[in-house]
């Protein structure tokens, strides 16, 4: 019954930073005839599994594409409910991200989320800031490229006003005016529900990242899983551009 791969894992090959695209909770509430949101009701209990399996494992950082800047053009019900359940998760889980040390971060444009949501982000990122273990970094109304238009206004504001100079401008400039900036770029990034696309993630951080795409829904996506992706990964021979398999990735981030 069991055709899942060898996932003994090589704890001296794990990756430094997962990112994680969770799709599919609509269709896996319409394929049981149950309303999307209850899709989106199960998929939190995938983000808590997802979440510990990472602490377990080591993993330092994570990110969760919870809610994207596109997302928002939804019906009113639905993005109504997802951001009660964003607001129930930041309070639920605040007190098991403590006893975890694990922090929280956000990434987005977090300012169009009602006020109540960005009150308890804020109070749960706070809370969380001084947690060592592992950063939790939740991507909500996140798009990609309005990240890089921001940071090119941000790049543009210190030209203008004489604190740097167009030739100061370099990739590691940028980088750290991107919501990431002081994260890895991400060595993996999975994305669920068989979709083969990046529907505006990370798109200046996923360079050089793995891709592993799936077709378990989201709701499904559990240790299981994510181990599966992780043995994937440690198969994977990583390059970046080199003919040298120790090579590095071109930019590395100091964090
Ligand atoms: C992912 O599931 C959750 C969000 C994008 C907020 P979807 O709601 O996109 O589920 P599908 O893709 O319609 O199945
Ligand atoms: C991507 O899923 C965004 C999140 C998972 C938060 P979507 O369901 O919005 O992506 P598309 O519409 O299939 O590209
Ligand atoms: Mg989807």
């Amino acid at each position: 019954m069991n055709d899942f791969p060898d996932l003994s894992l090589d704890p001296e090959r794990m990756p430094r930073h997962v990112a994680i695209v969770m799709d599919g909770n609509g269709r896996w509430a319409t394929r049981r005839g149950l309303a999307r949101l209850e899709g989106h009701r199960r998929g939190k209990d995938s983000v808590r599994a997802v979440v510990d399996a990472a602490r377990e494992l080591g993993i330092p950082y994570l990110t969760l594409f919870a809610f994207s800047s596109e997302n928002w053009q939804r019906p009113s019900s639905e993005v109504r409910f997802l951001m009660q359940l964003l607001h129930r998760y930041l309070i639920t889980e605040t007190k098991r991200m403590m006893k975890r040390d694990i922090r929280l971060i956000a990434l987005g444009d977090c300012s169009r989320l009602p006020a109540q949501v960005q009150k308890a982000l804020r109070e749960t990122v706070e809370c969380t800031a001084g947690n060592r273990a592992m950063t939790v970094a939740l991507a909500v109304s996140y798009s990609g490229r309005q990240e890089i238009v921001r940071a090119a206004r941000r790049l543009a504001a210190e030209v203008a006003s004489g604190g740097m100079r167009p030739e100061d401008i370099d990739e590691f400039a940028v980088a750290s005016r991107l919501d990431t900036a002081g994260l890895p770029d991400p060595d993996l990034l999975i994305r669920t529900s068989g979709e083969l696309r990046i529907s505006n993630f990370f798109l200046f951080q996923l360079s050089y990242t793995e891709l592993y795409f799936t077709e378990t829904l989201w709701p499904d996506f559990r240790e299981r899983e994510f181990l599966a992706a992780l043995s994937a990964y440690q198969r994977r021979e990583r390059r970046f551009g080199s003919v040298d398999t120790a090579a590095r990735p071109p930019l590395r981030v100091a964090n």
